[in-house]
């Protein structure tokens, strides 16, 4: 069977090894792919959004499943294009996509279904944001309509941030199309979960919930990012709360999206916040989670290749088993290069010592050095090429010895201008030590 999958990050690097462990015998393609992926993996050097030239891989190839996992292909309309050729493709359409892509259209979407999440308006006119952020007051949340590479979301904890942001996101342009509409949105507190769906349009197959790190640095401080770890399981995410996410979100979306003959098919991604009040989301994705996705699938140990070439064939999954887990506890730390998450340096060579049982390397924003390609080594050197640069991913039975494995693994590769979080599950450690100190005092 032939597999093309579209990406070149870890999180793509992680599911080509997982459609691997799921069946051997593969053969995957991976456009553009990166250096880690090139251990598993035919690399086709075409950008994950060129649309066109992916298309004409597909047809020269005939791969039984394409997997995306970017959201900028999806947005551009590779799934409606691949399906129009009959050509499987797991990934939501255009339309469908816009659950990510258009944060009024997700809003407005989740108001329509009645799935839990903030309240907000939507603007186009200062005017009139303004006078929604008064009428909720500090803190309040303004947020760029369109997709702004995560940076769109602005938290504002005085009235004078408030007016700043929607002046800048609306008359300044900070933020381009995106932000020509937003969203003026209740603030909301609790800690954050990240659950993905497979879904075929009706059905849906939960996986476990993963924590997301999105602050560069310890303690959840300094600048947001893409995402600097992630660790699953999370014990907050029990048996009740993963039916009451079916049921009350998931699934509502699902039928909601029908019924507006525009059917999600593909990964839905349910960024969630345990609020006092209930759970709710925060925001929906149309793919895989990154760096949620190098924790959860070590961890998975039921296939993901079945169910998403079930869903790329437009079949039904009713008769799809739920995802099975090993048992422990999976932690993954991200390495990202000097200047990240703001202007990034590239080309520094990286040092990997060889990694313990357990301990899974997944590339990102890495390249092989050039100087080093000439003399044909067997195994090139790699330098930096990117903002996330690797995560490293440590499985192990307690999440203490996850959490030290994948630390000290990350610690030990080298590359100048290295930055890394040292507390990546603290949330849950400190949940743990509060369990245990409870016990110790019983
Ligand atoms: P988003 O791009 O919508 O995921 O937002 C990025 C981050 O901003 C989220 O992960 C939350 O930490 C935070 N955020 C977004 N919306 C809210 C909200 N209504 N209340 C509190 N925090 C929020
Ligand atoms: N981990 C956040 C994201 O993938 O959007």
């Amino acid at each position: 069977m032939k597999v093309l999958i579209v990406g070149g990050g870890a999180r793509e690097h992680a599911i080509a090894w997982k459609l691997l462990q799921d069946d051997p015998t593969l053969d995957l393609i991976a456009a553009p792919g990166n250096p880690g992926i090139a251990t598993l993996a035919r690399c086709v050097a075409i950008p994950a959004d060129d649309i066109v030239a992916l298309l004409a891989l597909a047809r020269a190839e005939q791969p039984d499943l394409t997997v995306v996992g970017p959201e900028a292909p999806l947005d551009a309309g590779i799934a409606d294009a691949f399906h129009a050729e009959g050509l499987p493709l797991f990934g939501p359409t255009r339309a469908a996509a816009r659950i990510e892509t258009s944060k009024r259209f997700a809003k407005e979407l989740m108001l329509r279904a009645g799935v839990p999440t903030a309240r907000a308006s939507h603007h186009t006119s200062v005017d009139t944001a303004l006078r929604a952020a008064h009428a909720i007051g500090a803190p309040v949340v303004i947020k760029a309509s369109g997709l702004a590479a995560g940076k769109g979301v602005i938290i504002a904890e005085t009235m004078a941030e408030a007016e700043r942001a929607i002046t800048e996101m609306l008359q300044t342009g900070a933020f381009g199309d995106a932000g020509k509409e937003i969203l003026v949105e209740e603030f909301m507190s609790g800690e954050e979960i990240s659950v993905f769906a497979v879904c075929d349009g009706q059905h849906s197959r939960l996986m476990i919930g993963a924590q997301d790190h999105k602050r560069l640095e310890d303690g959840d401080m300094g600048p947001n990012t893409g995402g600097m770890g992630a660790y699953a399981p999370v014990s907050l995410d029990t048996a009740s709360l993963q039916a009451l996410v079916k049921v009350t979100i998931i699934d509502r979306v699902l039928a909601a999206m029908r019924d507006d003959h525009s059917p999600f098919s593909g990964l839905l991604y349910a960024g969630l916040m345990l609020t006092a009040t209930g759970v709710k989301v925060v925001e929906f994705n149309c793919r895989f989670g990154d760096p949620e996705t190098q924790a959860l699938l070590p961890l998975m140990s039921s296939s993901l290749l079945q169910p998403m070439l079930t869903v790329a064939r437009g079949e039904s999954l009713v008769d799809t088993p739920e995802f099975e887990w090993h048992a422990g506890f999976s932690v993954t730390t991200v390495l990202a290069a000097a200047g990240y998450p703001g202007r990034v340096r590239k080309g520094d060579p990286i040092s990997f010592p060889e990694p313990e049982d357990g301990v899974y390397v997944f590339h990102a924003g890495t390249r092989v050095a050039d100087r080093m390609k000439a003399q044909r080594s067997d195994e090139p050197p790699v330098v930096t090429d990117g903002g996330r640069v690797l995560s490293v991913t440590a499985v192990a039975p307690t999440l203490h010895a996850a959490s030290n494995h994948s630390r000290r693994y990350a610690e030990r590769i080298r590359f100048a201008g290295k930055q890394m979080r040292r507390d990546i599950a603290w949330r849950e450690l400190a949940r743990e030590m509060q369990l245990s100190d409870h016990r110790t005092n019983a």
